[in-house]
């Protein structure tokens, strides 16, 4: 078992691969938190309780009046709100008498095998029992009778635990959950640096990385998504940590709406972390009986850098949160037609761009924006989810059956939460959009958010889903996310209810996209959001693949992907070579190539020898494809800190093969290059498949690669393939 309740010192200790964390039951039933990094053998560490010495205004505990104890200084496995804490509350309850004053105490626990799943939202699973094991913790508010489970996940072996929160209600009387986030840990001292992944359209997950300050850091959304902004990912590291030393703890919400990470550093110069739920906007009223989860919070330690960090989210989101028969099937090689003709096409048009695609080698046509109701521009149209016949003049089977017949799969693309004013369906259902009675309504890119809380609402679009999928030959859903949601209120929810609808919209969403891979399990849902905004693994649990970005330019997708790689793998990321001027077919494949790979252009409009380079590609594609997608992922040079170059390597499981890809991003003062590989067998002697020179790995890792001589120029690229001998 990895977890254990160690009697003696009333300690629970979960030991994953590469940490411990071990918190006990103190005076007064007391949840203390003592300790989380490498692993530790079994030994009493309840010293380090002991933070600094408080001053008067701490307040004492009556019913743990001990030495040195008060909650406002001493480490809490789970914070609440109004009784002696007064750093960043974990947890707080309205209570029927309209106050906030919470305090959760252990009552009972219990350890399992295994790991069950959260009602109606995504989470990670297990293939078999044995991989993990789960531990209970019912604590209460003995006031209100308000009850809390903690509840956590020791995965075996990945350096992980996962972590989550039931709450429930055994009174007769309804309260108000106020705050509730999924993690709350505590770290001693102060001397961390904070590291976090922040956007906008088109420019997803750069990375921001800064030394923890006194006082409260904070990222969140408020979008009714994850959002391109702020992405549901943290990691907290030790001062100097680089890709291959220090102390990570990385932390990432399995959810896709409103998450908040607050990181508190006190006077007295402890750290305190809290994630879950963005208390802004939520209130969940739960009445006698009920019971409400909260999303699943991930935390990853190792002392090996970020690299390592990396890597292991990667192996648990790869085996233990992607689902269904793509998730290590090889994925079609799709062309998209988005960026080659927007939403001018017909029947004629899309045939033409399937006979030109199987030319090239391509595997499958998805059909984006502007097949439906009267799209012609993004003015018009959604939610009226019927072939627009004026343009595609055989039907939807018509063209399927013509694209199918020139040997490609197809795909198709929806935005099944957005409605346009311009639209028969809005015409019917003026109410069905998010809306506040009494005030405008927010317009973005012409449209309105579909109010996904109510089920009648989110049944009748996916009805109409349901009939184009099942009634056609597709393999592929593109599911769109284009804006935000406004004036966030639900005309049939009572008054008390209202700080629910951004919680409830985005359950109604995870519903209808967990009935579309039940009712479809061979379609590969790909999930997007004006590009990543929606990147988050509550997204990845139902789509084994995000389009990474609206942002196809090589160069520009560099900082993106590699923001994106610290917490997601390679396979989760979609990458298309585009018609982009900023760089050759030579480097839009290379970069591309590092994610689930297509072609997002006219194939119409290439010339013959750009269809001879991309046949070149494709034939590449499927030779690197296995050790891109099922191997390690080691950032070399990183966009972040170099301005000029960027390498980044895979590596096969079994160290036998190895691809490394070098982008000049622009001219480097130093010629000179040496380039260290990582991750490879040191005993082992790889050829380097182009010169069929021999290196040991020892010299490859050691010694480094000589590249002056390779390739150069502003948007260069290059690629190594090494294969052990
Ligand atoms: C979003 C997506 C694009 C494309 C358009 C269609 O911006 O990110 O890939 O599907 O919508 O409107």
């Amino acid at each position: 078992m990895s977890i254990r309740f160690i009697e003696q010192t009333k300690t629970f200790k979960l030991d994953s691969k590469t940490s411990t964390y071990m918190f006990g039951i103190f005076e007064g039933n007391y949840l203390v938190h003592y300790y989380y990094g490498a692993p530790i053998p079994d030994e009493d560490v309840t010293e380090l309780r002991f933070r600094p010495n408080f001053a008067s205004f701490c307040p004492d505990s009556p019913t743990a009046m001990v030495q040195n104890f008060s909650p406002d200084v001493t480490p809490l496995e789970y914070s609440t709100f109004g009784t002696g804490d007064f750093r960043l509350s974990a947890f707080a309850v309205e209570n029927s008498d309209g106050n906030k004053v919470t305090d959760l105490r252990y009552v009972s626990h219990k350890i399992y095998k295994g790991k069950e799943p959260i009602p109606g939202m995504p989470s990670l699973y297990l293939n078999n029992e044995d991989e993990a094991d789960t531990l209970e913790i019912v604590t209460e508010d003995k006031a209100t009778g308000v009850r809390a489970t903690l509840i956590y996940t020791v995965f075996n072996d990945y350096g992980a635990i996962t972590r989550r929160v039931k709450v429930e209600n055994p009174t007769d009387k309804p309260f108000y959950i106020d705050t509730i986030h999924s993690a709350c840990v505590d770290f001693p001292g102060k001397d961390y640096e904070m590291l976090d992944l922040y956007g906008r359209w088109v420019k997803e997950r750069a990375l921001e990385r800064y030394p923890l300050h006194r006082g409260i850091q904070s990222i969140k959304s408020k979008r009714g998504s994850s959002s391109h902004n702020h992405n549901p990912f943290t990691a907290i590291i030790s001062k100097g940590t680089t890709e291959d030393y220090g102390d990570c703890y990385g932390f990432n919400l399995v959810y896709s709406s409103n998450f908040s990470i607050d990181v508190e550093v006190d006077a007295f110069a402890s750290t305190r972390l809290v994630m879950g739920i963005n208390p802004d906007g939520f209130k969940w009223y739960l009445e006698p009986g009920e019971e409400f989860y909260s999303p699943e919070a991930v935390m990853v330690y190792t002392n090996q850098g970020l690299g390592e960090m990396s890597r292991i989210f990667h192996r648990l989101y790869g085996n233990n949160l992607i689902r269904g028969q793509w998730k290590k099937a090889k994925r079609p090689l799709l062309i998209n037609n988005w960026e080659g003709t927007g939403m001018d096409f017909d029947h004629d048009k899309l045939v033409s761009f399937a006979h030109h695609a199987k030319d090239i080698g391509l595997e499958m046509l998805v059909m984006d924006d502007g097949w439906f109701g009267k799209r012609d521009d993004d003015k018009s149209s959604l939610g009226d989810w019927k072939v627009a016949e004026y343009k595609l003049q055989k039907g939807l089977s018509g063209l399927i059956k013509e694209v199918n017949n020139c040997g490609l799969k197809f795909g198709i693309w929806f935005e099944p939460e957005m409605i346009s004013p311009d639209s028969d369906i809005y015409r019917e259902h003026p109410d069905w959009c998010l809306h506040t009675e009494g005030r405008d309504k927010s317009i973005a890119r012409t449209q309105y958010v579909i109010d996904y809380s109510r089920k009648e609402v989110r049944e009748h679009i996916y009805g109409m889903m349901h009939d184009i999928l099942s009634s056609n030959n597709i393999d592929y859903v593109k599911w769109d996310f284009n804006r935000n949601l406004t004036e966030v209120s639900c005309a049939q929810l009572p008054k008390e209810r209202q700080g629910e609808v951004f919680h409830r919209f985005v359950l109604g969403t995870y519903e209808s996209m967990d009935r579309l891979t039940k009712d479809f399990p061979h379609i590969l849902l790909e999930n997007c959001s004006g590009g990543g905004g929606r990147f988050d693994p509550g997204m990845l649990y139902y789509s084994p693949q995000i389009w990474t970005s609206d942002n196809t330019d090589p160069i520009e997708r560099l900082t993106i992907q590699f923001g994106t790689s610290l917490c997601y793998p390679t396979s989760t990321m979609g990458a298309h070579v585009s018609a982009s001027r900023r760089a050759g077919y030579e480097t839009k494949m290379n970069v591309a190539l590092w994610g689930s790979f297509g072609y997002e252009l006219d194939p119409d409009k290439l010339t013959a020898e750009e269809k001879a380079e991309i046949t070149a590609q494709i034939a590449l594609y499927h030779k690197y494809y296995d050790v891109i997608h099922y191997g390690d992922l080691y950032r070399l040079i990183t966009p972040f800190e170099d301005a000029f170059r960027v390498a980044w390597e895979h590596v096969s499981e079994d160290k036998n093969e190895a691809l490394v890809t070098v982008v000049q991003m622009r001219h480097p003062y130093d010629e000179f290059f040496m380039l260290k590989l990582k991750g490879l067998d040191p005993e082992k002697v790889y050829v380097e498949q182009e010169s069929g020179k021999k290196y040991s790995g020892a010299y490859l890792m050691n010694a480094g690669l000589n590249l002056t001589y390779k390739p150069n120029g502003d948007g260069a690229s290059f690629r190594i393939h090494l294969i052990a001998e």
